[in-house]
């Protein structure tokens, strides 16, 4: 018996259109890691007559509040997009607001700004870490500007001592989107364990998932109960059973099906994370003398590798990454593509971000495919995809 069930995501959408082919043998980007033990306490769940929020998301905040170190006030959410949308409510950001945002993340980062009448200010990213430009955040600060969002891409940690530091000045808030780095750690502390406002996503394919799911780390109670309010109708609840609404607020609490699968996926976080070091390590060791494409930052042991993108180099045998995609497929192999920059959608073209703004984020975007890398993974995968690879840049 594997120590590890794989569930196949199927045809299910993991965000970027990348579906798995029927081919057995199909090495996707990514797959989640479920084990037996998990599917067993969600159908307790499923039999307890209690299936939405209730005593198991407590139990599921309880326990990334120890994973963090147990300073913390951790609130779980439905996602993160609605998590990151609150946090910046919390922040009190308002309509006409400036708030910085790289130009390469997902979407969600930025357009949570839109959503509450405010305004992403875009800053470029460096090609390797694909961290926002730290001189160009300084750079774009204005007397609207309220809060930056560092993204922390792929499982690495953005240079926080750089952001706290220009945030302190200016009086600014952080809102960490931490989507994509549960257990990262930057300086040898974990992310979520200190800082203003962090961002977790839950999603199918992120290194913890809750199948989708999201939750906030924060510093204070009184923060703690706001995001309370705010995840559930502005409500606040009395001990004689009534309640009061203070706020319209949206509705994003996370169910006691989905914090059962995030209690079976906290148990293995780490040996996940390690895992996914193992792997990265290997496609370095294959792909570091940078022959076949432009490699990422390594970042250090904290780096907990979320995903492995590549530049490759498109040649006259391989011209561009719609072939390069098609022939990897072709040959059982999955490569997604994380992302485009955000001035390359409609939205934010038509915002003013014109093409030639964002030098890397577009070249990213043009140009990044993302290398399956996933815990259930063994090294000799790695060798397959770097072999592929370089067989289908060639021709
Ligand atoms: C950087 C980043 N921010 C935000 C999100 C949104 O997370 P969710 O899907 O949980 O809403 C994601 C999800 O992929 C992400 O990668």
């Amino acid at each position: 018996m594997p120590p590890y069930v794989k569930i196949s995501v199927g045809r299910q959408s993991l965000g970027d259109g990348e579906s798995e082919s029927t081919m057995s043998n199909y090495l996707p980007f990514t797959r989640p890691t479920i084990d037996e033990q998990t599917i067993e306490s969600v159908a307790e769940v499923l039999r307890s007559g209690w299936i939405t929020t209730g005593p198991k998301v407590e139990q599921f905040e309880q326990g990334l509040c120890d994973y963090l170190g147990g300073e913390r006030r951790v609130r779980a959410f439905l996602h993160a997009t609605g998590a990151l949308e609150e946090a910046l409510v919390m922040a009190g950001i308002q309509p006409g607001d400036e708030v910085i945002v790289p130009a390469m993340t997902f979407a969600a980062t930025a357009n949570v700004v839109v959503r509450l009448g405010a305004k992403p200010v875009l800053v470029d990213v460096d090609l390797k870490s694909r961290s926002l430009l730290l001189d160009q955040t300084a750079a774009v600060l204005t007397s609207r500007t309220r809060a930056i969002m560092p993204v922390h891409l792929n499982g690495l940690a953005v240079d926080l001592d750089g952001v706290y530091a220009l945030a302190k000045q200016h009086r600014l808030r952080v809102v960490e989107d931490a989507a994509q780095a549960i257990g990262t750690l930057y300086k040898g502390r974990k992310l979520g364990s200190f800082g203003d406002i962090v961002v977790f996503s839950f999603h199918a394919n992120k290194n913890l998932t809750t199948i989708e799911g999201g939750a906030v780390s924060v510093a204070s109670a009184e923060e703690a109960q706001m995001l309370e309010i705010l995840r559930f109708h502005g409500i606040t609840k009395f001990a004689d059973g009534t309640m009061d609404v203070t706020r319209a607020a949206s509705k994003h609490n996370m169910t006691d099906v989905a914090a059962a699968v995030g209690l079976g996926q906290l148990k293995h976080l780490d040996e996940f994370n390690r895992k996914r070091r193992q792997l990265a390590h290997r496609y370095f060791e294959l792909l570091g003398d940078e022959q076949l494409g432009v490699v990422p930052a390594r970042g250090d042991e904290g780096h907990s590798w979320h995903m492995f993108t590549l530049l490759p180099h498109y040649n006259g045998g391989c011209p561009d990454r719609k072939t390069l995609r098609e022939r990897m497929h072709q040959r059982g192999i999955g490569l997604g593509i994380h992302y485009q920059a955000l001035n390359q959608f409609t939205l934010y073209r038509n915002m003013g971000y014109a093409e030639g703004r964002f030098p890397n984020a577009e070249r990213i975007g043009r140009e990044t495919v993302t290398l399956p890398l996933f815990p259930a993974m063994v090294m000799s995968d790695v060798e397959r995809v770097c072999e592929a690879l370089a067989a289908c840049l060639k021709n």
